[in-house]
């Protein structure tokens, strides 16, 4: 068994993982500064420290003592940096830097950063391949870009393994939808059983690779432990993509709503059309999505609905 540390752990997906490493026996440390998370979200049995990782005494505080770090803490919201890029960069650029030097100097095993799909911006080509070139459209793809190849250069030039997957749009019971920068699946969900009306921002023509966190977890879980892949990036997706129009459909029939959507301006920096090419995770990690679209809106509905 070994202890592991989870970044961003009251936060949504973090939960998830600590949840799914408590139950494989693993020791789980989470350190949260509760920005975005939660102290609700902490999963029973983890070892809970409230700081700020992008100071750096506290990211050689949370790795003492820690074979693996599972790098989720971020401000995850593509409109929130446009708003406020030095907030977001603090969250998303020092922190990893931070987290690097202390597993470098703290002897860490490896260190799975939580990347993102942003980085390849609007290019037309579909799906996304990890090798096709990136093109940051937001501060936030920039900074998740910017930390991924710190990795990247971490691995090469002191030796720290440091895996990157990149997610695509991961959804999933405990996503806050409290925020305007909340997932979209949230807030079409809160709209739904609240009985307002979903808000749409654009012609929801615009497509995405809508992940089941169940899905994300494995992944994770994989890159984690997996001989031989450091410096690699990987997708982490289902590899289908549904227009937001769809979507809503779906979600509208699981929840037996009529609720017509309002139409509102684009979001600036909003990409059209994302969809992951995982033949890579699949290939080298062994993933494979187990739970499709409409399985896991429905368990999020339920999720939901119990919440
Ligand atoms: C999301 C993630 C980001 C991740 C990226 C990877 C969230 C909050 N953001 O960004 O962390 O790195 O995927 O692919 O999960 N929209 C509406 N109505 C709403 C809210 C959003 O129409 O009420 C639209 C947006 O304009 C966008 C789409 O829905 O076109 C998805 O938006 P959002 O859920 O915020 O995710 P991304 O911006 O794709």
């Amino acid at each position: 068994m070994s202890t592991y540390l989870v970044t961003g752990g009251a936060g949504f997906i973090g939960s998830h993982l600590s949840a799914a490493l408590i139950s494989r026996g693993h020791t789980v440390r989470v350190v949260d500064s509760l920005v975005t998370g939660f102290r609700h979200n902490l999963q029973p049995g983890v070892e809970f420290v409230a700081a700020d990782l992008a100071d750096a005494s506290a990211a050689t505080a949370a790795v003492d003592g820690v074979d693996y770090v599972l790098h989720q803490a971020a401000i995850p919201s593509v409109p929130r940096s446009v708003k406020n890029p030095v907030e977001s960069h603090r969250a998303n650029v020092d922190a990893m830097l931070n987290i690097l030097v202390a597993a470098r100097d703290g002897g860490v095993k490896r260190v799975v950063f939580a990347g993102s799909s942003s980085v390849y911006g609007d290019q037309p080509t579909l799906p996304k391949r990890e090798d096709m070139p990136t093109k940051p459209m937001t501060p936030y793809a920039l900074q998740k870009l910017m930390s991924e190849q710190y990795g990247q250069m971490f691995t090469r030039l002191y030796g720290l393994e440091v895996v990157t997957t990149r997610y695509f749009n991961v959804f999933g019971p405990r996503q806050d939808p409290g925020s305007p920068y909340s997932g979209v699946i949230s807030l079409f969900i809160k709209a739904l059983i609240e009985g307002t009306r979903p808000m749409i921002y654009g012609d929801g023509g615009q497509t995405r690779d809508f992940t089941f966190v169940t899905n994300v977890v494995d992944g994770v879980l994989r890159a984690a432990e997996t001989p031989a892949v450091a410096g690699e990036v990987f997708n982490v997706a289902t590899g289908g993509r549904v227009s937001l129009n769809e979507l809503l459909a779906t979600l509208k029939k699981i929840l037996g709503s009529d609720a017509e959507a309002v139409y509102e301006a684009a979001r600036m920096g909003d990409v059209r059309d994302s969809q992951a090419d995982i033949t890579k995770a699949e290939r080298l990690l062994g993933y494979r999505p187990t739970v499709t679209l409409e399985e896991g809106l429905r368990e999020t509905v339920a999720w939901f609905k119990s919440a």
